[in-house]
């Protein structure tokens, strides 16, 4: 990989910016200072230094954050803030996106990343990966519900979803529930309610495949995945 480049993607700035940290002999190769920014360098069999600190080469990045309501599941928007707003620089440079979509109002497990053949894997139909919800719905849930889901129910577009495990963990006039579903059609959860006469109001997603939110981060806030939880998902 040319050294702008790779010195760039690790956030040292625009190959611009790289090439005046070459002019000011910042940067060495195997220390020996780096003259060129077009140079191929090996991250992984060279030591690439910026004033003597070594850089450590890393293509991917894996997050999970705790979407707050109110910001949007994108990478830009014209209105409202996105959940790439919300990332600190230094993981905002490795150009990141969600992994699948949750409602603006909704709250919970996001995976944001910048591999794409990951998120292909996740978010493909064939791979049947569960995602686990919490919600409060207005009205009684009931154990005919239950079955309903495990049957599947019509969406308002005619739709017949997959099954749908629904746990009951509170039924009254406001009832709350955890849903497992393996599938991401647009609003699922609130249209698998309608369909049998219910309101969400309150969503929040709990899991993705391996992958459970971490209840030590608060609304808004993100970690990086650890290396055994990105094998998980492998
Ligand atoms: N189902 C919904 O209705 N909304 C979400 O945000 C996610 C799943």
């Amino acid at each position: 990989m040319r050294l702008d480049k790779l010195l760039s993607n690790m956030g040292y700035g625009s190959r611009k910016e790289v090439k005046k940290l070459l002019k000011m002999k910042a940067v060495s190769i195997d220390g020996v200072v780096a003259k060129d920014v077009s140079l191929h360098v090996d991250p992984d069999k060279q030591s690439v230094t910026v004033l003597g600190e070594r850089v450590i080469y890393q293509e991917y990045i894996y997050l999970m954050m705790n979407k707050p309501a109110g910001v949007i599941s994108a990478t830009e928007d014209l209105y409202d803030q996105t959940v790439i707003d919300l990332l600190d620089p230094v993981h905002a440079h490795f150009n990141p996106f969600p992994v699948g979509r949750l409602d603006k109002d909704t709250e919970g497990f996001l995976l944001i990343t910048n591999d794409g053949v990951l998120a292909h894997n996740l978010l493909s139909p064939k791979k049947h990966v569960p995602k686990v919800y919490y919600a409060r719905v207005d009205g009684r849930v009931v154990i005919e519900d239950i079955e309903q889901f495990r049957q599947g129910v019509i969406l308002d577009d005619g739709y017949h979803t997959k099954p749908g495990k629904l746990t009951i963990i509170n039924s009254g006039e406001i009832s709350e529930i955890e849903l497992e579903i393996s599938e991401g059609k647009f609003h699922q959860v609130k249209r698998m309610f309608e369909a049998v006469g219910k309101k969400v109001i309150y969503l929040k997603r709990l899991s993705m495949g391996n992958l459970l939110l971490d209840d030590r981060l608060k609304l808004g806030e993100y970690r990086e995945l650890t290396a055994e939880e990105i094998e998980s998902i492998r």
